[in-house]
């Protein structure tokens, strides 16, 4: 019996190819795992009407740990439209997988390092090493929508808030709401996971990432707990940043972060700012965490486009499967692909088309696979 067993979900779009190319690797590296494949994606949305089906969740439940690939998603009409014939107009609406397994999941934290590999041309420094923690299963990501909003719930916004004042003879179908939700334990969670992991690797630093001073209730929760929770770390310092001014800070001093920590779009959208700083979503990796399961996957989406053309950079896909490893803890195994990715890079010799060469996904795979 092997030690792991892994959960492999290309998906699809580019996510064959990149994943392809990290199995090269890990098999390279020598994991003790068994690994098992799994469906998702859009194929399963047009033939079966579920991107998720039922035997994926299950395959996950049975496993220790998934690396997934990418998946398509579209928005709700032209997913209609690919459905086969027999499975339209049955009302069937497509949810993103990925949100959905974060949720079902309880993957709550969203862990995503953005380092600058020495040697990369398209850094935009090379002294950027920072990690972000993005909550994962709540917030404006929640899923608590309505379009039209129903009249039971705007009379009740009308009694316990003097702001919907204005909204009051807007008609319901002209009205959408999308709920923000903050749970105590929710905050509390995603704001530990960044402490402990700034004490642990001694960083001067975690910046909480929000806009309190507009967004009193849910951001407020988030930074007064993280005011709370901050002097258990010393000597970690607590920074606190508006999300705009993050930005800023971000595209002027990046180098001056170490951990970021923010709710769920908030995570989403300076994780991709971030990203591009240290050379795009061809380097971007992420591990989706819980207490007991660890889903990993690149930042990049599918790509249709490139689909099979063995293009892309696997980097990001690569240093997923490093993440897993990690967490596994098999440290030495990741230590090793990271230093594999980091020569490559500083070698400057296998270039893939985003960093201005003609090198394949699998030769930038293999000259990784090489270095261990
Ligand atoms: C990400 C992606 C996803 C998200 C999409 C594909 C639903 O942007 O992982 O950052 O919004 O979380
Ligand atoms: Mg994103």
């Amino acid at each position: 019996m092997s030690k792991y067993k892994i959960a492999v979900l290309p998906g699809d779009g580019v996510g064959n190819d990149v994943m392809e190319a990290a199995m090269l690797v890990l098999d390279k590296v020598g994991l003790d795992a068994e690994y098992i494949y799994g469906d998702i994606g859009w194929e399963f949305w047009r033939t079966e009407g579920e991107p998720l089906p039922e035997r994926t969740i299950e395959l996950l439940k049975n496993t220790d740990a998934c690396i997934f690939g990418a998946i398509t998603s579209k928005p709700k009409n032209e997913a209609q439209k690919e459905l086969i014939p027999e499975l339209r107009g049955k009302g069937l609406i497509y949810r993103s997988p990925i949100v959905r397994l974060r949720q079902m999941l309880d993957l709550y934290l969203n862990l995503r390092p953005c380092k600058a590999f020495k040697g990369n041309p398209l850094n935009y420094r090379d002294d950027i090493d920072l990690v972000i923690f993005r909550e994962n299963t709540e917030g404006l990501y929640s899923g608590v929508e309505f379009r039209p909003v129903p009249d039971k719930l705007k009379q009740m916004l009308l009694e316990t808030s003097k702001n919907m004042a204005k909204y009051k003879d807007v008609p319901n179908d002209e009205l959408a709401i999308s709920c923000r939700i903050f749970t105590r334990n929710g905050c509390e969670r995603i704001l530990r996971s960044a402490f402990e992991y700034a004490k642990k690797n001694t960083l001067k630093s975690v910046t909480v990432v929000e806009k309190p001073n507009v967004i009193r209730e849910t951001s407020g929760m988030m930074v007064e707990l993280a005011r709370q929770i901050a002097p258990e770390y010393a000597p970690v310092e607590l920074w606190k940043t508006n999300v705009d001014a993050m930005a800023m800070w971000l595209v002027k001093n990046p180098q001056n972060y170490s951990v970021l920590v923010s709710s769920n779009m908030f995570g989403d959208i300076i994780s991709d700012l971030s990203a591009q700083l240290v050379g795009g979503l061809g380097f971007a990796s992420s591990g989706n965490i819980s207490d007991t399961y660890g889903l990993f996957e690149p930042t990049h989406g599918s790509a249709p486009k490139y689909a099979g053309q063995y293009k892309v950079n696997p980097t990001a896909m690569i240093l997923a499967a490093r993440l897993m490893l990690d967490w596994l803890g098999e440290k030495d195994k990741a230590d090793a692909i990271l230093n594999a990715v980091a020569a490559v890079i500083a070698d400057e010799k296998i270039r893939t088309y985003d960093m201005g060469g003609s090198n394949s996904t699998i030769e930038m795979a293999q000259a990784i696979a090489d270095k261990i």
